[in-house]
């Protein structure tokens, strides 16, 4: 569907960001959205947002709010090319532009769950989602979704776009294998920051 530009995108879901609602009735409420945007022209997206980086996915601001509130990139993932197991401490949206987008999930075990805790932590593999291009994914907090996406090394570069409920400088990774996690600070690239006019 053609005429819903990133503006209006950006200005419904600030509008659902700021309802007060429960995180999952945010992110079923622009889910449609999202499916709507990428169903469009797309031509908010400028050549900086296809960047890729050699050693690792790239992330490409394409608009952050000010303060902690909305913020949206695209993420560029060359073949073979992964995140870490991670979580994102907020809901978020995903979209997928071009390309098989891969999301291997976690489930964590331990009962005891307590934010401050980076140790004894019990991961476990979960299921698998292949998301294709017009496909939208979502996740809540609290428990935090946790898991890691990326692009098989067999297949050709995707690019997807993710709208998180806060500015993602930074997320927790966790080594599956030692249990435990860390912050680690997100870098993205900047080209053109599109701020909300
Ligand atoms: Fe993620």
């Amino acid at each position: 569907m053609s005429g819903y530009s990133l503006e209006t995108f950006i200005s419904d879901c600030e509008n659902q960001a700021a309802s007060g609602d429960e995180p999952s009735d945010i992110v079923r409420a622009i889910t449609p959205l999202m499916h709507r945007l990428l169903g469009g022209t797309r031509d908010f997206l400028k050549p900086e947002h296809f960047q890729t980086e050699p050693d690792h996915y790239a992330r490409n601001l394409v608009y952050a709010a000010e303060g902690t509130g909305l913020s949206l990139y695209t993420l560029v993932w060359l073949p073979g090319q992964w995140t870490p197991v991670h979580d994102h401490g907020t809901w978020g949206v995903v979209g997928v532009i071009e390309g098989l987008l891969e999301e291997q999930n976690y489930m964590r075990l331990d009962a005891d769950q307590t934010p401050e805790r980076d140790v004894d932590i019990d991961l476990r593999r979960g299921g698998l989602v292949l998301l294709s291009p017009g496909s939208v994914s979502t996740f809540v907090p609290n428990p935090d979704h946790i898991h890691k996406t990326g692009c098989a090394a067999d297949r050709p570069r995707c690019v997807s776009l993710h709208l998180y409920g806060r500015t993602l400088n930074s997320f927790h990774s966790y080594d599956d294998q030692a249990g435990t996690r860390s912050l680690i600070q997100a870098a993205h690239n900047e080209t053109r920051l599109g701020q909300h006019e």
